[in-house]
């Protein structure tokens, strides 16, 4: 098992340095590949840092060099590196390339190691998927991984706060304005294990999604998964079209940091904000706000945390203290 694992490993490195060296030394490499991320804004320094590549717009060119290589198909294949499919022509098995004509984001583990590729196609429609994942595999559980852990950790220890966005080129972006303390959950609503994952180096997390209607409801999902962790939360929406890489371009890098400064808000702000808008003097909706920013409070661990953030949700609803420990409390009991 060890030792699967350990050639998984070796071969999806093969994989990577192939894809670099298809970027930076091949013309459709240079042609097409380096001029989309040029065209994205990224430096040579942020292509090598992220060891992004590029795939030739050929069926199997990494299968005919990996062989070359004395990598085995059955390896290739277990990586996740290419498929397999029953052939017409008496049932003989026709391999071929995952991954073909498309920028290539390798997915590092926390040690640095690549374990899979997020694969951009290069003009977005609606035939195909925009982002083409590696399947689970041995070595890559797509619940437990963060994109940009490697890259971001040691900034993440030193500010003591992790960003957390929906992309990887949210990561990349915000790392090339200097801001290195960023990962991302790809897509995936957020698990428990990789918020677990962020707590090991900080018990403090920023939510920064896209500011449409998918990024709004994900982190209202992530909120109490957050706070069940026992996790410090913030929260930003971007406004609407925008997500971190498009607006850190827009705004360019110390804009954006005042930014999120200023427009960050813990997650009690956040809820009620949303509530009192919708509410006006609606009282029955201003109860249900009540309700609903209680309930998040109730999946936070430390009792002490919850008396505190009661004040502040009867300061923010202009309620009584008493009412909203009352409601906390019933919600605790409807729970057991
Ligand atoms: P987005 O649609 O917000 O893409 O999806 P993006 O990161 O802004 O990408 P660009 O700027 O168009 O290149 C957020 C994340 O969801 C996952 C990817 O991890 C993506 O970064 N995703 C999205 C997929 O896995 N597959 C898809 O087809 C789309
Ligand atoms: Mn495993
Ligand atoms: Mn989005
Ligand atoms: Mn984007
Ligand atoms: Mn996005």
């Amino acid at each position: 098992r060890q030792n699967e694992r350990e050639s998984l490993l070796i071969v999806l490195n093969f994989a990577k340095t192939f894809f670099q060296e298809t970027l930076l030394n091949t013309d459709e490499g240079k042609g097409i590949g380096l001029s989309y991320f040029r065209e994205r804004g990224f430096t040579n320094p942020t292509i090598d840092a992220f060891e992004l590549g590029y795939t030739l717009d050929q069926w199997s060119a990494l299968l005919q060099e990996g062989q070359r290589r004395g990598y085995s198909t059955e390896l290739l294949e277990k990586a996740g590196l290419i498929l397999t499919k029953e052939g017409t022509d008496g049932g003989k098995q026709k391999m071929f390339d995952r991954f073909r004509g498309r920028v290539m984001f390798p997915i590092h583990n926390v040690s640095g190691r690549v374990i899979a590729f997020g694969a951009r196609i290069l003009k977005v429609d609606k035939t195909q998927p925009k982002y083409l994942n590696s399947p689970e595999t041995t070595v890559y559980h797509k619940s437990q991984v963060l994109y940009g852990i490697f890259q971001a950790k040691q900034a993440i220890r030193q500010e003591d706060v992790c960003y957390l966005t929906e992309g990887y080129t949210d990561v990349i972006s915000l790392h090339q304005a200097g801001i290195k303390n960023v990962v991302a959950s790809s897509g995936t609503s957020l698990t428990t294990e990789q918020i677990r994952l962020i707590a090991r180096f900080t018990p403090n997390v920023t939510i920064l999604y896209d500011g449409d209607a998918a990024g709004i409801k994900a982190a209202l999902r992530g909120l109490d998964m957050v706070l069940e962790e026992g996790l410090n939360l913030k929260l930003l929406l971007l406004p609407d079209g925008e997500d971190p890489d498009s607006y850190v371009h827009k705004l360019g890098a110390e804009a954006f940091k005042s930014y999120i400064n200023e427009h960050s808000q813990d997650f009690i702000d956040f809820k009620a904000s949303r509530w009192l808008t919708e509410a006006g003097d609606n009282p029955l909706k201003r109860a249900e706000g009540i309700s609903d920013v209680c309930a998040s409070i109730t999946k936070i661990p430390d009792l002490l945390k919850r008396q505190t953030l009661s004040q502040r949700v009867a300061q923010v609803f202009h309620v009584s203290e008493q009412s909203v420990i009352s409601e906390i409390n019933r919600l605790l009991r409807k729970q057991q």
